[in-house]
């Protein structure tokens, strides 16, 4: 994990507040606390991670305590609180999934993209990571894709190969 002192500096710009006030007027006063979740949404979409500055930032804009934000983004492993690839795909390595090539898929991701689960590739295209059960375990082995969490399912090393051309195009259309 990144330590505090290697995290980039951060300041919302003032677009990103105008969201943050928009998300937080939704709830009524006393209650703005309630609006951590959305933010830190906000958070990731603008930067693709939620560094512990980010945090401190979020706390310090709901006027709650830093450890209030940490707890809650700790929690949800949707919240990536290392640097991703703008296109960061999540593996199921619970069991019914392992059973049917999970871990074939997890170390064929490491051949293909030159990096380790957790790293970054040199383009910042792509990173990968293992994942609890993702509800689709009929249909494993599956990953999902953030930002938009789209599923790809039943896949094999070929359909992988086929998945990551594809977002190189679409990366290059956009
Ligand atoms: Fe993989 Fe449930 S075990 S989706």
């Amino acid at each position: 994990m990144l330590k505090v002192e290697e995290q980039p500096p951060v300041e919302f710009s003032s677009a990103l507040l105008k969201k943050f006030d928009e998300v937080k007027g939704r709830y009524p006063a006393g209650k703005e606390k309630s609006a951590l979740l959305p933010l830190l949404h906000l958070v990731q979409a603008e930067y693709l991670w939620i560094s512990t500055q980010a945090m401190d930032k979020v706390a310090e804009y709901l006027e709650i305590l830093p450890i209030e934000v940490y707890e809650v983004a700790t929690f949800y492993s949707m919240y990536f609180l290392e640097p991703k690839g703008k296109y960061a795909m999540e593996v199921c390595r619970t069991g019914p999934c392992c059973l049917v090539g999970a871990e074939k898929i997890l170390t064929h991701l490491e051949e293909k993209l030159g990096v380790k689960e957790g790293e970054v590739t040199a383009d910042g295209l792509f990173s990968f990571r293992g994942v609890e059960c993702l509800a689709a375990c009929g249909y494993g082995p599956v990953l999902q894709i953030s930002p938009d969490y789209t599923f790809y399912e039943n896949l094999t090393p070929e359909s992988v190969d086929k998945l990551i051309e594809e977002l190189k195009k679409q990366d290059l259309r956009n």
